[in-house]
Formats: C-alpha cells, structure tokens, sequence
C-alpha cells in the first residue's frame, strides 16, 4: 500500500516537472489582435514580422505552402507556429533565430541569397521574446496626396512583390513596377484580390493587409492609377 503511494507520488512529480518544462504557446489563430495605435517599442507580427518572412523565407521552392521545405511552411500565423520552431518568450531557445544567426551552412536564408540584416534579426528576436503574439497596430490613416512612389509601390513590395517577381511569378503576375502594378489596379482586380471580392483568392494568401493600406490603394486607383 505504501510502495503505491511512493510511486504515485512520484509519478506526479514527475509529470509535473515534465509539465513545467513545456512552453505556453500562444494560440494559433490567423485573426491578430490589432492596437489602434503603434507602440514603438512593440514587435507587431502582422506589420514587422510577416512581410520579412514572406519577402525572404515563404518563397516559392523554399518555405511556402506548396514547397514546404523541411515540413516548414511560414506563411502564415499558425502555420509558423505550427512548426514548434518559436518558443514564446525565448528567442535563444527558437529553432527560427537559431538558423537566421547561425553561420555557414546551417544559415536561413542559405548561400547565395543573402542572410539577414541585424536589424530584422533584432525584430525577431525582439517579437519572439515580447511572446511571439498574433499582433498589429494601425496609425491614424492618411488618405490625402497618396502617391505611387512613396504609398503604393511600398505596400507592394512589403506584401506582393516577392511572389510575383522574378521568372515564374506566382499565378503569371508579375508587380515589380509602375506598368504591371497600375495595369492590374486599372483593371479593378487588384482591389477584389485584396479583398477576395468578385470571386477572385484572397492576395496575400496569408490574409488580408490593413484596411488602412487597402484604403490607399483603393483612392489611388480611383483617381486613376497615375505614376505620381
Ligand atoms: C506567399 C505568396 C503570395 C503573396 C505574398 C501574394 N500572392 Fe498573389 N498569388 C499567389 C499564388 C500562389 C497565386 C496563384 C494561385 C491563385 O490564383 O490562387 C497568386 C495569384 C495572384 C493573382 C492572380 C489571381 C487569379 O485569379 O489568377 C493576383 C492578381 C495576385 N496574386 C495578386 C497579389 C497581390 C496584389 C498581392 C499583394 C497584396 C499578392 N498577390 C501577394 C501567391 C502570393
């Protein structure tokens, strides 16, 4: 009777340190949580850290959804931490910092692309340890004088660009430049991409950009498409 209770006892001991140990992820979902206003000293993921992962990991034949390299898709919220590779709260324990500060062969992204900046390896970092949330924030939005170079060829480039770039662009769309991008918005099916409308997919394929943005683009277009 006793030797039971020793071993019970043990036993929850055991399983409670076990449970001890495992890291509270945070909850998967692709819906973030959005402030009104931006915080400078916050990491928003939907704003800082998605974009960079797009443009340099999710890539065709690398970290997207059709490749999945390694089982690892980042293109997406949960599918990121679907992987276990970020540890809420620990940057040094995250496979994901571990492989973008690694040198040599095990760097992300590999030779001959270059690795990243120490700025964007900061960000992740900083995200990972403020507890890797589903987060975003918008600023006031400005709506006047919305120009080409300066407010739409950026939102772009952040969000578009890197799968509709080089020899085979996703879906054949290529955005690299005024001419593609003001012909696909003339057409008006830049605007029902961006809000899966008229039965057009949802672009991003990770889920919309800020109203704010697509409010941008919808007053730049309507004012014609210029190269302003
Ligand atoms: C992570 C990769 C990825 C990103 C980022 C992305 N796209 Fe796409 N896009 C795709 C894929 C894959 C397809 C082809 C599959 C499809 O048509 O659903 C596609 C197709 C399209 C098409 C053609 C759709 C059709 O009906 O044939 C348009 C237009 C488009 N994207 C615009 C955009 C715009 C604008 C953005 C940025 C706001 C964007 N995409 C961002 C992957 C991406």
């Amino acid at each position: 009777m006793r030797y039971i209770q020793i071993l019970t006892i043990a036993l929850l001991l055991i399983l409670f340190n076990y449970c001890k140990h495992e890291p509270i992820l945070p909850e998967p979902t692709n819906d973030p949580e959005i402030s009104v206003n931006c915080d400078p000293d916050t990491v928003y993921f939907v704003n800082d850290i998605l974009p960079l992962l797009n443009s340099n990991c999710a890539t065709s034949g690398c970290h997207d959804a059709q490749t999945a390299k390694d089982g690892v898709i980042l293109t997406d919220y949960a599918s990121i931490i679907h992987t276990r590779d970020v540890k809420a709260g620990d940057p040094q324990d995250s496979e994901i910092y571990e492989v973008i500060t690694e040198t040599g062969d095990d760097r992300m992204p590999p030779e001959p692309n270059a690795g990243l900046s120490s700025a964007q390896k900061e960000l992740i970092r900083k995200w990972i340890s403020q507890g890797a949330k589903n987060n975003a924030c918008e600023d006031d939005c400005n709506l006047t004088n919305v120009g080409f170079a300066a407010d739409i060829m950026p939102i772009i480039n952040t969000n578009c660009t890197a799968c509709h770039s080089g020899s085979t662009p996703n879906g054949n769309v290529r955005l690299t430049n005024y001419t593609e991008i003001s012909t696909l918005a003339q057409s008006g099916y830049l605007l029902d991409v961006l809000t899966a409308s008229n039965g057009a997919p949802q672009m991003p394929t990770s889920g919309r950009i800020s109203d704010c943005n697509i409010d941008k683009i919808r007053v730049w277009t309507e004012a014609g498409a210029l190269d302003n």
